[in-house]
């Protein structure tokens, strides 16, 4: 990707340290990152430390973070209840490997959130989350198969790493899009146990699931696409996928990694009413300890019970079962929710406002506390529209500007989102759009060649 000669010269000449980081870290890690998500060009920043909603790099330069940690920080860096809480269980030790007076508080505080959520596991990350419930839900079917959908992520696991960012040459037909394996070392016979379908289209879902009709047994779905920036359910697909659910007998599972907690206290389930028979969650729920978990109705979360495996050393560990019992009891009260989803609602105007004084051509899609700025004025409904309609080069541009200003909009990419955090404020929420004023000009001008 081409970034503008101003842009990049800024962004190394202000980053030296980071660069050197990355020559020295390549010698012993591939790609000089821990996630290949986080290597980009010309070279990723190398972190000193975060604390509040700032993070300083090894070279110095101080950023006000949109980005959060792809959205697992809503509490912000450090936040002085968890750190209290983690230092705390330091001392009474953080791996027992067998059952805690914890375990029971930490999943309660989860079926607080979602109704109809009778029983929960707790795992280690996003990825292991969507592995275990896809895996209770195929004993709980009987049907080895699983509908996904194209431009979703649900972790980097064999059965979901399909048509997730897939170029525009691969994708098929747009009622039947076409899978499309996303890592080497997929074997083949693993992916054909995963059909694809399109979101926001109820008759093209309907479809596959009659042509496959003995085999799938499992829906799984972003309950809003956000790994394709904020890109909602339309009219009553969600409600529709219950009700398709319902009729051929599948379990349905909301991914809500990354809008569980965060777009309202219960996820997306609470904010667009709908009830999935498994909802799996990660990130935020643990205030950025590396924590996740699963769970739902009884019949389905039973079937751990009746012989589907569910293991792992550090699953429930006190740690991270008293970051999450903090981050769900104290962290993120009401006043939290009034608070991110206000300022939520003034970053997106100000972005508005900023893009009309400057007849920059773009709109913000957004839920409370998440949004993105997509410049471009079609409406996002699905992937084949974000491939389509999003300059990924010019967003590139835009968001390594703002980071030369000292503000990371959002994660990487033009496909994530921001998370406003409780630690955000109105000033905050005025930096970031000081900056993104900055570079108003430079963005129309290019706009307009
Ligand atoms: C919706 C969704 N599901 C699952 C995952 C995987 O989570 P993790 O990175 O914790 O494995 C992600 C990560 O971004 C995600 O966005």
């Amino acid at each position: 990707m081409q970034l503008w000669n101003d842009v990049e010269s800024t962004y190394r000449d202000r980053t030296p340290t980071s660069a050197d980081f990355h020559a020295e870290t390549k010698r012993h890690v591939p790609s000089g990152v821990g996630s290949t998500y986080r290597e980009w060009d010309p070279h990723p920043l190398y972190i000193d430390e975060a604390s509040g909603v700032h993070f300083t790099d090894v070279d110095g330069n101080d950023y006000l973070d949109f980005g959060l940690n792809n959205g697992a920080g809503m509490s912000g860096h450090a936040h002085p209840a968890i750190t209290e809480a983690a230092s705390r269980q330091l001392d009474e030790g953080t791996l027992y490997t067998k059952p805690s007076k914890l375990l029971h508080e930490a999943a309660a505080e989860l079926k607080k959130r979602w109704s109809g959520m009778d029983l929960v596991r707790f795992t280690n990350s996003g990825t292991e989350s969507t592995m275990h419930a896809i895996r209770v839900a195929r004993a709980h079917s009987g049907k080895d198969k699983v509908l996904k959908i194209e431009g979703s992520y649900h972790g980097c696991h064999d059965y979901v790493l399909l048509s997730k960012a897939a170029g525009r040459e691969k994708l098929g037909h747009a009622d039947r899009p076409t899978r499309v394996v996303e890592s080497e070392g997929i074997p083949t016979k693993v992916a054909e146990t995963v059909e694809i379908g399109p979101w926001n289209d109820l008759e093209a879902i309907e479809s596959v699931l009659r042509e496959h009709i003995n085999e799938i047994g499992t829906i799984i779905v972003e309950p809003i696409v956000m790994n394709v920036g904020v890109t909602q359910p339309y009219g009553e697909f969600l409600q529709g996928l219950r009700e398709l659910c319902d009729e051929y007998g599948l379990v349905y599972i909301f991914d809500e990694v990354k809008t569980g907690v965060k777009v309202a206290p219960g996820g997306a389930a609470e904010y667009y009413d709908v009830e999935p028979d498994l909802v799996t969650m990660a990130k935020s729920i643990g205030g950025n300890l590396p924590v996740g978990a699963f769970g739902g109705s009884e019949a389905v979360m039973r079937e751990i019970e009746n012989g589907a495996a569910h293991y792992g050393t550090y699953n429930a560990n006190p740690l991270a079962l008293r970051a999450v019992i903090t981050q769900l009891r104290d962290v993120l009260d009401d006043d939290a929710y009034r608070h991110v989803n206000d300022l939520g609602g003034r970053l997106v105007a100000g972005y508005e406002d900023i893009m009309a004084d400057h007849g920059i051509t773009g709109h913000v899609e957004h839920v409370n506390s998440q949004g993105i700025v997509s410049f471009t004025d079609e409406t996002i409904r699905d992937y084949r529209d974000w491939i389509e309609h999003v300059d990924v080069e010019f967003h590139e541009n835009y968001w390594f500007a703002m980071l030369n200003r000292g503000v990371m909009p959002h994660p990487h990419s033009a496909s994530q989102q921001w998370t406003i955090s409780v630690q955000h404020t109105e000033e905050h929420v005025e930096e970031h759009l000081e900056a993104f004023e900055t570079i108003a000009p430079r963005l129309a001008d290019e706009q307009g060649e």
